[in-house]
């Protein structure tokens, strides 16, 4: 084997957990940074949405995403430890797609189906995530980091119906050309 190549690789080696509480942990500082840069990003999909209820959804969205952070800095805290963020390459890569979009698309109905796009691939991540927290809170008998992990659960499942409704009720339909169609102007 060469010498060199062995020494580099041993230098890059990452910190590897051997337990499912390492592991548990390593996964709340990924979602913690995600949750993070959301705090970030969800004021410029504010300004970038036109829908009125969008707009008010994406509001809400971030207060409750900040209500999160705290909520992952209490699960650290019952842990005995200091929230930490770790870079969460997934959604990072989820937010460089969502910037994308808003930047590909013409703004009004088409922008904010993007923008919703985007935020049910943010919620359906998050619910993956926290569901497999919890999971791994219960196998470890973490109770009040469960219960805490539980709450953000249901309210990421909740935006993400809340999502769905927007789009159903005359978001996309509105998007087909462009533009706002007969049918919903009649309903204004
Ligand atoms: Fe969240």
């Amino acid at each position: 084997m060469d010498p060199k190549k062995t020494k580099s690789s041993k230098q890059e080696e990452p910190k590897v957990a051997t337990t499912l509480k390492e592991f548990f942990i390593d996964s709340l500082k990924d979602i913690y940074w995600a949750e993070n840069a959301l705090v970030k990003t969800l004021p410029k999909m504010f300004d970038q949405a036109t829908d009125q209820k969008l707009k008010t959804a994406i509001k809400n969205h971030l207060a409750q995403t900040k209500e999160q952070v705290v909520r992952l800095e209490q699960v650290f805290d019952s842990l005995g430890m200091k929230a930490e963020g770790k870079k969460c390459l997934a959604m990072d890569g989820i937010i460089k797609e969502g910037e994308e979009i808003m930047e590909e698309t013409a703004e009004g109905p088409v922008r904010d189906a993007g923008i919703i796009a985007a935020s049910q691939k943010v919620e359906h991540y998050e619910i993956a995530t926290y569901g497999t927290l919890a999971a791994f809170a219960k196998t470890l008998n973490e109770r009040t980091a469960l219960d805490l992990l539980l709450k953000t659960l249901g309210e990421e499942k909740k935006s993400d119906c809340l999502l769905s409704t927007i789009a159903d009720t005359n978001l996309n339909s509105q998007a087909v050309d462009g533009k706002l169609q007969s049918k919903d102007l009649n309903a204004i």
